[in-house]
Order: structure tokens, then sequence, then C-alpha cells
């Protein structure tokens, strides 16, 4: 079975076997009422020989026999019902075409004139005729059509009355004395007769039997029935398989998504114990240089390196701290309380920590706010978090600073407005195959020590910070990086506001 869709699948299954069997009740009774149908046809085809047959009896051949008499070829008391009797030519054609019918293996039809006061025997209704032609006679019923049982065989039964006698028909069925010689003696003067006008005196009395329509019926059902079967089962099976290969994906998702759960539960444990470790000796570094400092005796030269150690150690936990923050910020639940940030301040200090790698490869950095030379002291605010900046701007500048050829110049360009804008150029180029994924995550551009982190912390970052940032590479062009950040308020958007050269 379907194992964790079991009930679905059982389900399906209940849904497909009602379905089956609707569908079973459905055929039967439309090729049942299929049979019946046949079998009505057979009702009125009997039916319509029967006219027939009366048409040819009253229009050809009693006026054939009358115009004998006339013409005294034939003597006027003459009476045959074999020539003269509609009733009688009706019931023996119909013998006869019974006799053909079970030659050529067709089911015989029993067709009747049933009578209750017949004047041939054979014409005499049994007991449930006598009813029904009681009911005609008293206008309880016109016509009947029903499946009947008789013998433990079925049929479809018609019954249709005759129309009553009327005056013509006295002669014969009314008093005997007014019948013709002959057929007194033949019939005797008793059966047949004193009846009234209106009396309906006989009905056609029809049985068709049902049981070869119903064999057809019944294999019909068979077949289509089985037929059905193979179709729903094939579309059971169907199902199941399909249902099967949902099990099986859903189950490899399960154990991927699991895997990735336990590989972030490590990852973050890794992290947490690497910070945990970092932060005791960090400790020493900080600490120590103002210890040092504290015993006194020290040249101008040492305190300034001892103010670089206890930086750089500052830096550091900054970073380990950050790097907590960048978890944050990938599953958005870092915030913040933005404050104003002079970020040329936050560019020079860059600068400064990277001022030996430029001198190393004699690379210059060229600043511009506005579009003019930045002046001395020159202060521009934006609204965020200024560890951040650091780190954004940290990033995107060593980054430029590995790429710009020697001699070369990185140009800062910072544009005040709506939004204000911070450009980083340089003339190296971004590789053709890293230029779609460069803010991905893991996305290293053959760089020995990269981790393919910069870019992507730098996108989280000025996301988290509200701007967004985005690369810009050609061969003749060079590398222009720009991140845009909201200018924070409305009079902030004054230039003057916004840049003024710090009072000494
Ligand atoms: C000329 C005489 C004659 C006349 C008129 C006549 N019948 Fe008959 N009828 C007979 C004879 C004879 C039979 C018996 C024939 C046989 O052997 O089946 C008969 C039989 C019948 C039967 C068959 C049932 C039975 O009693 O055996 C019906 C029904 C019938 N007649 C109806 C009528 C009706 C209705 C009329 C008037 C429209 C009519 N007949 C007029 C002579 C006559």
């Amino acid at each position: 079975m379907c194992h964790r869709n079991n009930y679905k699948c059982y389900f399906i299954a209940v849904l497909l076997f009602l379905g089956f069997v609707i569908l079973v009740l459905f055929i039967n009774k439309e090729t049942r009422a299929y049979a019946i149908s046949e079998a009505e046809k057979n009702i009125e085809d009997a039916l319509l020989t029967h006219r027939a047959i009366h048409s040819f009896v009253e229009e050809i051949q009693k006026p054939e026999i009358y115009r004998l008499k006339e013409t005294g070829k034939l003597y006027p008391e003459y009476f045959a019902p074999e020539i003269l009797s509609f009733t009688y030519i009706a019931r023996t054609f119909k013998e006869f075409l019974n006799e053909e019918r079970q030659k050529a293996g067709i089911d015989e039809i029993y067709f009747k004139l049933a009578a209750s006061n017949p004047r041939n025997p054979v014409n005499r209704a049994d007991e449930t005729e006598l009813e029904l032609l009681r009911q005609l006679n008293a206008g309880e019923l016109t016509e009947l059509k029903k499946v009947y049982e008789k013998d433990g065989k079925k049929y479809l039964y018609y019954v249709k009355p005759i129309n009553p006698n009327k005056d013509s028909c006295m002669r014969c069925h009314g008093d005997p004395l007014s019948a013709p010689d002959e057929l007194l003696d033949m019939y005797g003067d008793k059966k047949g007769f004193h009846e009234d006008v209106g009396f309906i005196r006989a009905m056609v009395s029809i049985r068709i039997p049902l049981e070869r329509w119903f064999d057809n019926a019944h294999k019909t059902t068979v077949v289509l029935s089985f037929i059905s079967f193979c179709v729903l089962s094939a579309l059971y099976l169907t199902i199941v398989m399909f249902m099967r290969r949902i099990d099986r994906q859903q189950l490899e998702i399960e154990k991927d998504y699991s895997l990735l759960e336990a590989n972030a539960r490590l990852r973050e444990e890794v992290e947490r114990i690497t910070r945990h470790d970092l932060k005791s000796p960090l400790n020493a570094v900080i600490n120590y240089p103002d210890l040092i400092q504290s015993e006194g005796n020290l040249t101008e030269r040492q305190i300034k390196d001892l103010r670089v150690i206890k930086e750089a150690g500052l830096r550091v936990l900054n970073m380990i701290n950050l790097s907590l923050d960048l978890y944050k910020m990938e599953s958005g639940t870092y915030q913040f309380l933005p404050h104003d940030v002079n970020v040329i301040t936050v560019l020079k200090n860059i600068e400064q920590e990277y001022a030996e790698i430029l001198k190393r490869k004699k690379i210059r950095i060229r600043y511009f706010v506005d579009e003019r030379d930045l002046m001395q002291n020159q202060i521009l605010y934006i609204k965020g978090k200024e560890l951040l900046f650091y780190c954004l701007l940290s990033n995107l500048i060593q980054n430029a600073i590995e790429a710009s050829p020697e001699d070369g110049i990185i140009t800062l360009s910072l544009t005040t407005g709506e939004e204000t804008t911070i450009t980083i150029h340089n003339s190296g180029t971004v590789p053709y195959e890293v230029k779609h994924t460069f803010f991905e995550k893991y996305a290293t551009h053959g760089k020995k020590h990269g981790t393919g982190l910069g870019t992507y912390s730098a996108k989280l970052i000025t996301e988290t910070l509200g701007g967004h940032i985005a690369m810009d590479s050609a061969p003749e062009k060079g590398t222009t990086l720009t991140v845009s950040f909201p200018s924070a308020k409305k009079k902030e958007h004054n230039v003057s506001a916004h840049l003024s050269p710090t009072p000494l």
C-alpha cells in the first residue's frame, strides 16, 4: 500500500468501490430498460400485424365474398369463419407465425383475443384475463403494460381492450335468432351470444418472454462491469503508485531537512564555542595594554603601539560579536537603535587600518563629496549603527584594494540627496563567472583565503541598514560598488546641515 498516505489510499479504494457498485447498478438498470424496450417493439409489431390482417379481411376478403353472394355465385347463407371471421383468421395466422418462429429458434409470442363469453373456446380468458376484462368493463382500467412472472418465467405483459360491441356486432353476438344458420350449426346458439352494445367482449392479451432479453442484458452487465472493474483497478493502482512516489519524495525532503537542521545546529554550536573560546584570550589583548601603561615609564612610541594593540583587540571582539549579529540578520531577528553616524570618520579609520597594504601596493584613495574634493574635517551623517557601517565599508574597501592593480587609484564618492550614496571604484574587473553570484553566500572568486561571506554579509548589512547595494564591472570601466541609504529626516536633506566642517 502507500504507507504514509495509507488512510488516503483506503479512502480512495472505498470511493472507487462505491463508484463501481453505483456503476454496476446503473448498467444493470439501463440494460434491463433496453431489454424491455426491445420487448415493447415486439408488442408494437404484433399489434401492427393484427391491424393489417384486420384491414385485409375487411377491405379485400369480405367485399369479395359479398360480391360473389350478390352475383349469385355463392348462396346467400354461406358462412365460413376461415374466410369471414377476422378473429379466426388472425388467430390462425398467429399460430402459423409462432410455428415459424419456433423453427427459426425465436421465442414464441402469446397473442390472444381473450373473451369472457367466447364463441370459440380457444379464446376463453384465463383467470388473470377475466379479472382484467372485468376491470376494463368497469372502467377501472384502460390499458396495461407490466413485467409479469408466470411459472417462474418473466414476461412483458400487455393488455388492450378491443372496440366495444356496436349494433353491427349484435347480428352474431346478440340474439341467436338473428345469426346465420351456418354459424349456429357450427358454434351452437349459446357461446358468444346474448351480449349488449357497449360491452367490451374481448381484449388483446400479449405476453413477450423476457428471459432471452434479460439474459442478454445480464451478459452485457457482466461484460461492462468487468471492464469497469479493470479500468477502476488500473486507476486505483496508478493513484497508489503516484501516492507512493509522493511518499518517497516527502521522506527524502524530510531527510534532507533534518540533515540541514542538524548541520545548522552543529554550525551554531561551533560558532558559539569559537566565539566563547576566542573571547577569553582576547580579554588579555584588550586589557594588558592598560595594565602595562599604568606601570608607567614608557616612551611615546610604546604607548602608541600599546594603543594599536588594544584597538586591534577591540576590533576583533567587535568582529566576533558581529558574526553573531550577521546570524540574526539572516534570520531577520536583528534589532538596533539607529543613530547618526559620520561615515567620513568611518572611511578615514578604515583607510588608516589598511595604510600598510595601501603603501605597499602604492594605491591612493581619493574622496569626493557631491563631486567636490573632500574638505578638511568634513562630516556626513547617515542614520544607522557605526559598527555595521564600519564592517560593511571595510569589507568593500578591502575588496577594492585587493582587486586594484598596483599604482592604482580607489575613488570613494559620496553623493547626498534623497538617498546618500557611497560608490567605491577601482580599475580592476570582476571575473565574468562570478558577476551574477557576486552577492550570494559562499560565492568566492578565486581568492586564496576568501570565505565567500564578505560580499554576502555586505549585502546583508546594507539591507539591515535599510539600503541597497549594486555592483557594476566592465574591462574598460573597472569595478564600481554602490551602496545607497535612505537619507534619514527631511531637514537633514539640507546639504549644509548634512555636511559641515567640524570646528577645531
Ligand atoms: C357474421 C357474424 C359475426 C359478426 C357480425 C360478428 N362476429 Fe364476432 N365472431 C363470429 C364468429 C363465428 C366468431 C368465432 C370465430 C372463431 O372461431 O374464432 C367470432 C369471434 C369473435 C371474437 C373472438 C372471441 C370469441 O368469442 O371467440 C371477438 C372478439 C369478436 N367476435 C368480436 C366481434 C365484434 C366486436 C363484432 C362487431 C364489430 C363482431 N364480432 C361481429 C361471428 C361474428
